[in-house]
């Protein structure tokens, strides 16, 4: 994972003891999901990715149903990862669909970027730091009442409409839900560069999983039967 911190296409950041992005000067005109997926082609030509660049372009544009809704495939059982662009191999773009009641395991993202927009709905996500590895600090994190700590929670908030999310393995790892009753989810993500594997948490022993994810659909229109059966999304 590599983070650029000079571009011209797409901003700088000032000079001095205090590092500050300056966004470009010409903010790039993101009115529909087709100029997203142009304006993020350009961004993603570059081997580097500017983190606050792909933010605000992701928060520039405004969740328009009419544009995503054929993307947004929902099943009855859990959450559903739809690929909506490949990204010319340099990232994927997903539409993920919750349920009501619907979440994710807590899981990396093995070693790349991961930006999240609400489209609709909203979603929790509540973020934790990686486990301890050695037998000693495992058990020093056991405490009088035996329960585990290792998974430590760091944050957790809520995401309204249009607003975005950024992790990655350096920050921690997360778990997303759509606490509703009553209302689905939907969320836009960007994975770079994509990966096919990750790992998933137990938050009580800080064991982990390495899980394959996959897609309900690619393209709003090719399913895989195979894998709609057979496996569960464990990445968000
Ligand atoms: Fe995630």
């Amino acid at each position: 994972m590599d983070t650029v911190m000079q571009n011209p296409r797409v901003g700088s950041y000032s000079e001095g003891p205090f590092l500050k992005y300056k966004p470009c000067v010409q903010t790039p005109v993101v009115s529909t999901l087709d100029d997203l997926i142009r304006e993020l082609y350009v961004v993603f030509n570059s081997d580097s990715v500017n983190v606050e660049f792909v933010h605000q372009l992701m928060s520039i544009y405004k969740s328009n149903p009419a544009e995503w809704k054929r993307f947004a495939k929902f099943d009855r059982f859990r959450y559903t990862r739809n690929l909506v662009d490949d990204g010319n191999g340099k990232f994927n773009l997903l539409i993920l669909c919750w349920g009501e009641g619907h979440g994710s395991p807590i899981h990396d993202h093995a070693d790349s970027h991961c930006f999240m927009k609400i489209l609709e709905g909203s979603l929790s996500e509540v973020r934790f730091t990686w486990p301890k590895s050695d037998a000693a600090a495992y058990k020093q994190t056991i405490n009088s009442s035996n329960e585990c700590k290792n998974l430590k929670e760091i944050s957790r908030g809520e995401l309204h409409l249009n607003e975005v999310a950024y992790i990655n393995d350096s920050i921690g790892l997360h778990r997303v839900e759509n606490l509703s009753n009553v209302n689905p989810a939907v969320s836009l993500h960007l994975y770079s560069p994509p990966f096919n594997k990750c790992k998933v948490f137990d938050q009580q022993t800080g064991h982990s999983t390495s899980t394959k994810v996959t897609f309900w659909s690619k393209f709003g229109e090719k399913w895989n039967r195979d894998i709609q059966s057979s496996h569960a999304p464990e990445d968000d």
